[in-house]
C-alpha cells in the first residue's frame, strides 16, 4: 500500500520523507489555509521534495472555474501535480475534461460507494472516500472503502483508492487489509505507526542486560 502524507506543512513531509514513507502528498484549503503561506509557494515547494502525486485542490465550484485553476495549477509541476476535484455535478464534469486532456485528478469528499463509481466513470484517478468524518456522524468509514474496492475489480476501473479523513493507525490497517491503493495519512498518524510500547521496553531490557555484563 502507498503512503501519501496528508499535510501542507512542508516540515511535517520533509520528515517523513526522510524516513522513506512518503509516496505522495495530499493537501487541501484547510491544510493550506493552516500553514498560512500562499498556495501556489507551497505546492511548489512540496513538489521539490516529493516526487510522487502531489494534491492541489481547487476552490471554485463551477466545472469551468474548476478547469480554469486546475489547468493553472498543473503547470507548477505537470509530471507530479493531481487536481484534487470536489464530489460534486460540476466537479465530475471537469475531472472528464482534465482525463481527455491527461490532467490527473484526485475526486475528493467522497462519502459513499455510488459517489465512488461515479467518479471512476468520469475518469478520476484517484478517488478519496473520508473514513474519519463518517466515523463521526455515527458510520463505520471503513465498511465504504470495502465496497468501493469492489466495485472497481468488478469492471476494472483504473481509478486508485485513497484512504483519507485517517484518524487513527486502525484506519492505516483496516485499509491495508482491503487493499486500497493508498492511504494519506496525518504526520501525527504516520510516528504513531512505528511505535509500540514493548519495542521500547525491550530496547531498555537489552541495553540493561548487556550493560551487566560490564563489557
Ligand atoms: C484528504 O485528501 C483530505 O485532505 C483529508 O484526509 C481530510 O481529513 P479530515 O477529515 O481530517 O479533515
Amino acid at each position: 500500500m502507498k503512503f501519501f502524507i496528508d499535510t501542507a506543512d512542508v516540515d511535517e513531509i520533509r520528515r517523513a520523507h526522510d524516513l522513506g514513507l512518503v509516496d505522495g502528498v495530499t493537501t487541501n484549503p484547510s491544510l493550506v489555509a493552516k500553514s498560512g503561506r500562499e498556495f501556489k509557494d507551497v505546492i511548489k515547494e512540496i513538489s521539490a521534495i516529493v516526487n510522487g502525486p502531489i494534491s492541489a485542490e481547487v476552490i471554485a465550484t463551477d466545472a469551468e472555474g474548476m478547469i480554469r485553476e486546475g489547468r493553472e495549477l498543473v503547470k507548477i509541476n505537470p509530471d507530479n501535480i493531481v487536481i484534487k476535484v470536489p464530489m460534486t455535478e460540476d466537479g465530475l464534469k471537469a475531472t472528464r475534461v482534465f482525463s481527455e486532456e491527461g490532467i490527473r485528478t484526485n475526486v475528493t469528499l467522497v462519502f459513499s460507494p455510488l459517489q465512488a463509481l461515479l467518479a471512476a466513470k468520469a475518469g478520476a484517478s484517484y478517488i478519496s472516500p473520508f473514513v474519519g468524518r463518517l466515523d463521526d456522524v455515527g458510520h463505520d468509514g471503513m465498511e465504504g472503502i470495502d465496497e468501493i474496492r469492489t466495485i472497481l475489480d468488478n469492471y476494472g476501473y483504473p481509478a486508485e483508492i485513497i484512504v483519507a479523513s485517517v484518524r487513527s493507525p486502525l484506519h492505516v490497517l483496516r485499509a491495508a487489509l482491503i487493499g486500497a491503493d493508498i492511504c494519506t495519512i496525518p504526520f501525527g498518524v504516520i510516528m504513531q505507526l512505528c511505535k509500540h510500547p514493548l519495542t521500547d521496553i525491550g530496547i531498555e531490557k537489552f541495553l540493561a542486560d548487556w550493560g551487566k555484563q560490564g563489557i
